[in-house]
């Protein structure tokens, strides 16, 4: 196949950037989108030219580095599916595909198509501690959980915080993410001892790294490559009536 890509070449977040027109040839349906972009970046840097910039590390689905804006769409057109699993096959010979960075303000651009994802990092670090039972190791299976609260736990829990729910949602709301972290502890014995205060502080984090509100759109569940579900957005906000409730907004107590 011979791809058309226009790629967004930025040198940082406060230089303008451009799409620059690149022609991919020789690609192969086989061929991941990242192995693409890796072929790309040889010929790029035979003709003595700057490979383009964009992160990725395992490869997998696994680690959340991957992001890209395809076409307008976060992580390409396969839903369930990260840039890393997503093959050539799913485009035409002389298909034209337009390549950006996951677009939002909490999100600056590093360089080209690589942006800093930070933000998420405070906000799990926000929520601190889970406290454990130190001392001689528990048994295994002491805690009873009940099924559909371990299957929640475990569906959020498969977030890998690629950003694309961020990317996609035209408030740039980092609901759906945090959410996920949130349900991870919530439904579980284990995340109750922290649960109010983990809930406020990652909450009121999440609004000062500028993220916007949530307006039930859905976008972001569209996109993501793990299928994470809006209903953990509606578990987020009864969250944190609960703790309002419990702590009366102090989000302090315990330190
Ligand atoms: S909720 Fe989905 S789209 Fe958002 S960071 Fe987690 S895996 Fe990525
Ligand atoms: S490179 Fe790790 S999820 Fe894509």
């Amino acid at each position: 196949m011979t791809l058309h890509l226009k790629v967004w070449r930025q040198k940082d977040a406060n230089s303008p950037g451009r799409l620059e027109s690149i022609t991919a040839e020789d690609i192969t349906g086989d061929m991941s989108f990242l192995e693409m972009m890796d072929l790309v970046n040889e010929r790029l840097v035979q003709d003595g030219k700057e490979p383009v910039e964009f992160d990725s590390d395992c490869r997998e689905g696994i680690c959340g580095t991957c992001g890209l804006t395809i076409n307008g769409q976060a992580h390409g057109p396969e839903r369930g599916t990260a840039v890393c699993q997503l093959h050539m096959r799913s485009f035409s010979n002389g298909d034209t595909i337009v390549i950006e960075p996951f677009r939002a303000r909490a999100f600056p651009v590093v360089k080209d198509l690589v942006v800093d994802r930070a933000a998420f990092d405070r906000i799990i670090q926000s929520g601190g501690y889970t406290s454990v039972t130190t001392g001689p190791h528990a048994d295994a299976n002491t805690h009873l959980v009940p099924k559909p609260d371990a299957d929640r736990s475990f569906f959020a829990a498969t977030c890998i915080g690629c950003g694309a729910c961020v990317a996609a949602c035209p408030n740039a709301s980092a609901s759906l993410f945090t959410s996920a972290k949130l349900t991870q502890y919530a439904m579980l014995p284990q995340g109750q001892a922290e649960r109010e205060i983990r809930t406020i502080r990652m909450i009121n984090q999440m609004d000062e790294e500028g993220f916007g509100n949530c307006s039930n759109i859905g976008e972001c569940s569209a996109v993501c490559p793990k299928n994470i579900e809006l209903e953990n957005i509606s578990r987020m906000r009864r969250e944190y009536l609960r703790a309002i409730f419990k702590m009366g907004g102090q989000a302090e107590h315990t330190d």
